[in-house]
């Protein structure tokens, strides 16, 4: 992996306060392997108290609106989530895309209010099955990170890509490591030809069905420099096992 692998827990609408012991288990696992960058991104509702009881964990959003302030009702911006010390935020998600009907410049207009705001961005990407099953995921990935990265001078530092197959998402099936070769080469090909020299610093997730049986074969893949996770986010025991799997000094 290019720099400190970086495992990124996506827990979705999933999680009370009650769920709070199993943040403050997977802080302190972390706090145990150094060599991993350990993120989750809990509801909204979660975020500042999250904050407030872990040590090393980083805490995010899963979305934020484009705009700073305003008459958007039910919407949060980049703005609110540093205030409540988040870190980062998710942009892009396919659940955003799909069910919000999110397209690549909404996207890129998120992203870049959350570079303002000071946050990290991670920018999600992936093909649905009949893109694949069609030939073109690549090129639908491709044109995806083309129209939904930010390319300000110097953004690059501050920017991650999850690439999650939509197809991989909440359903067992995961790609195959010559598959996610294949398009993480192809998304590295593309940073390179938007960031230039700036691309080294972006790392490229993996998301979709990542759990502790699989992890340890994805992160010995060119180009994954971590993982964006969902189901096996949600409790310390899972979601430890993929950052053991991902710590170098374990290797
Ligand atoms: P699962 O790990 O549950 O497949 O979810 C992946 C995902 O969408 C993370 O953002």
């Amino acid at each position: 992996m290019p720099n400190r692998p970086y495992i990124v827990g996506n827990w979705k609408m999933n999680g009370t306060r009650a769920q709070m012991a199993e943040a403050r288990a997977i802080d302190r696992g972390a706090a145990r392997h150094a060599g991993v960058r350990v993120g989750i991104a809990p509801p909204f509702t979660l975020i500042s108290t999250m904050v407030e009881a872990v040590q090393v964990l980083i805490v995010g959003g899963q979305d934020c609106h484009a705009r700073i302030s305003g008459a958007f009702t039910g919407d949060v911006s980049a703005v609110m989530l540093k205030d409540v010390g988040a870190g980062f935020v998710i942009v892009g998600h396919s659940e955003r895309r799909s069910m919000h009907g999110e397209s690549d410049a909404d996207v890129k207009a998120k992203a870049q209010a959350a570079l303002e705001a000071g946050l990290e961005v991670i920018v999600c990407v992936g093909e649905t099955e009949a893109q694949r099953d069609a030939g073109q995921a690549e090129a639908v990935v491709c044109a995806q990170l083309d129209g939904s990265l930010p390319r300000e001078e110097g953004v690059a530092q501050r920017v991650t890509v999850a690439y999650e197959p939509v197809w991989a998402i909440g359903t067992g099936r995961v790609a195959s490591p010559d598959d996610v070769r294949a398009m993480h080469a192809a998304i590295r090909a593309r940073l390179i030809a938007l960031y230039g020299d700036g691309a080294a610093a972006v790392r490229i997730l993996y998301g979709g069905s990542v759990n502790a049986g699989n992890a340890a074969e994805l992160f010995a893949v060119d180009e994954v420099g971590g993982a964006l996770v969902g189901g096996a986010s949600l409790t310390a025991d899972s979601f430890l096992s993929i950052v053991t799997a991902a710590d170098p000094a374990l290797d």
